[in-house]
C-alpha cells in the first residue's frame, strides 16, 4: 500500500497549473453515451475516478482511447445498459450513466450506490425526476431498473439542490419529447460545463447556472468535441496550500469567477489574493485570522473545501466555527487532525476549531478524497514528519498532487 510522507515547514513558492475538473469530466464523459459516434473530450484529468467511469462505459460497449489530455469516446455500439455493483460501489458518480441510458435506449439497470463515508447520499431525486418524465422505476435486488418508451418533458422541482441529480435530469431532458423545466436546480459551474457540451451536441438547454433550467427536447444529438473546464476545487486547494505554508504561489489555468466564495473567505482570513494576467497570485504578508465558515450550494462556500479550510484554521490563532450543511458525516478528518495536535470540538454539524499556530507531524489515515487533501495541507505546515496512509482516496481526485507540490518546494514523497 502506498503512503505519502511530508516533512512540514517549507513555504510554497512558484507556479502551479490546475488540471481539468473531475466533477465536470465525469458527467461529460457519461453524456457521450447520448450520441452515436466519436466525441473527443480534452483536458480530462488522469484520475482514478475517470478510469473507473471509462471502465464502466467500456463494459457497456463504449470505445475509449486516451491520447495525452484527451479521451475519445465512441458510443456507436452500446450493447449492455447495465452499471454493475462492483463498479458503482467504488464510485457513486457512476449513477450519471442512468439518465443517458434511459434517454437514448429507453432502459437502464444501475446498481444503487449504497452508503458513503461522507453521508447517506440517496438518489431519490434522480428517480423522482425520471418518474415525472414518464419512466417506470423499479428497485429490486439492489438495482434500479428504469424503462421508458420515450421520456416526456416535465416540470421537476428539487426539494434539495443536487448536483448530479440536476446533471442526470438535464441529460434526460435533452432527448425527451417536449419541454423539461428543472426548478431549484444546482447552479455549480460543472452543471454549466455539461450544459455547454450538450448544447454543442445539438441540445437546447437554457438557464444552466441559475436555479431554473429549461430544456427543449430534441430527437437526437450529434457527437461533438469539447474541452473540460479547470478544476475549481483543485485550484482552491492550492490557494489553501499557499496560505497554510505562508507562501507565494501563482495558480495558473483557473477561472477566478468560480472561486468567489473561497477567495473572499481567504481574503477575510488575511491571505493576499490578486488576479494576474496568467492566474491568481496567492501570498501571505500578514498574520492570519480565524473566520467562521458555512458550506452552502454554489455560489456558497463549497463542501469540497471544508476539510482543507479546517486544516488552515488549525494554524491560525483564535476560534473558528466551521458548519457543514451539505453532508451529514463530513468530519472524519477531525480525528486525524486531532492526532496532529489540533484543538477541535464537534457540536452537531459544526466544528469549533481553536487555532494552535503549528500542528505536529504524525501518522494519519485518509478517510475520503477531500479529507486526504486536508491532511496533506496540515502536513505541509506541521513540525516534523507526517505519514498519510490510504492515499487511494487522494488519487481519485487530485492529479499527481505530490509532483505539483514538490515543484513548489514542498518536501513530499510517495512511498510503497
Ligand atoms: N441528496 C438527496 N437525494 C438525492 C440527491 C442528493 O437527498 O437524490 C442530498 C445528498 O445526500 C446531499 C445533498 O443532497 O446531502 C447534496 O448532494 P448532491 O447530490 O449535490 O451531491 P452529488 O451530486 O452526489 C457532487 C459532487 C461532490 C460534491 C457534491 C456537493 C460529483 C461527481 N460529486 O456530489 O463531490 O461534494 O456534489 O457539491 O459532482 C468530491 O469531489 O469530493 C465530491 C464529493
Amino acid at each position: 500500500m502506498q503512503k505519502i510522507i511530508i516533512t512540514g515547514g517549507p513555504r510554497l513558492i512558484g507556479e502551479v497549473e490546475v488540471s481539468g475538473a473531475k466533477n465536470a469530466a465525469l458527467p461529460i464523459l457519461a453524456a457521450t453515451l447520448l450520441a452515436p459516434g466519436p466525441c473527443r473530450i480534452d483536458n480530462v484529468p488522469d484520475l482514478m475516478d475517470v478510469k473507473t467511469l471509462c471502465k464502466l462505459l467500456e463494459f457497456m460497449g463504449m470505445k475509449t482511447r486516451r491520447d495525452g489530455r484527451a479521451i475519445t469516446m465512441d458510443a456507436a455500439t452500446i450493447l449492455n445498459k447495465e452499471a454493475p455493483y462492483e463498479l458503482v460501489k467504488t464510485m457513486r458518480a457512476s449513477v450519471l450513466v442512468l439518465c443517458p441510458l434511459v434517454a437514448r435506449f429507453g432502459e437502464a439497470k444501475v446498481s444503487l450506490p449504497g452508503g458513503c463515508a461522507i453521508g447517506a447520499r440517496p438518489i431519490n431525486l434522480h428517480l423522482m425526476g425520471l418518474e415525472k418524465m414518464g419512466a417506470k422505476v423499479q428497485i429490486e435486488h439492489g438495482y434500479v431498473y428504469v424503462t421508458a418508451d420515450r421520456l416526456k418533458g416535465a416540470r421537476i422541482y428539487f426539494d434539495i439542490k443536487t448536483v448530479t441529480g440536476t446533471e442526470n435530469l438535464m441529460m434526460a431532458g435533452a432527448l425527451a419529447e417536449g419541454t423539461t423545466v428543472l426548478e431549484n436546480a444546482a447552479c455549480e459551474p460543472e452543471v454549466v460545463d455539461l450544459a455547454d457540451f450538450l448544447n454543442k451536441m445539438g441540445a437546447n438547454i437554457k438557464g444552466a447556472g441559475t436555479d431554473t433550467i429549461t430544456i427543449e427536447g430534441v430527437s437526437e444529438l450529434t457527437p461533438s468535441d469539447y474541452s473540460v473546464m479547470p478544476d475549481r476545487i483543485e485550484a482552491a486547494t492550492f490557494i489553501a496550500a499557499a496560505a497554510i505554508t505562508r507562501g507565494d504561489v501563482l495558480i495558473k489555468n483557473c477561472i477566478p469567477a468560480h472561486l468567489d466564495a473561497v477567495i473572499s473567505k481567504l481574503q477575510e482570513v488575511g491571505v493576499d489574493i490578486n488576479k494576474e494576467a496568467d492566474g491568481l497570485r496567492v501570498k501571505v504578508m500578514n498574520k492570519l485570522k480565524s473566520v467562521d465558515v458555512k458550506t452552502m450550494p454554489y455560489p456558497g462556500f463549497p463542501t469540497d473545501m471544508q476539510a482543507q479550510m479546517m486544516a488552515l484554521m488549525c494554524t491560525t490563532q483564535g476560534l473558528s466555527v466551521i458548519t457543514e450543511t451539505i453532508f451529514e458525516n463530513r468530519f472524519t478528518h477531525v480525528m486525524e487532525l486531532q492526532r496532529m495536535g489540533a484543538d477541535i470540538r464537534i457540536e452537531g454539524n459544526s466544528a469549533m476549531v481553536t487555532g494552535i499556530g503549528r500542528l505536529s507531524g504524525a501518522p494519519v489515515m485518509a478517510t475520503d478524497l477531500r479529507a486526504s487533501a486536508s491532511l496533506i495541507l496540515a502536513g505541509l505546515a506541521a513540525k516534523d514528519e507526517t505519514e498519510i496512509s490510504r492515499i487511494y482516496h487522494l488519487d481519485r481526485g487530485y492529479e499527481r498532487i505530490e509532483d505539483k507540490l514538490s515543484r513548489l518546494g514542498a518536501k513530499i514523497k510517495r512511498v510503497s
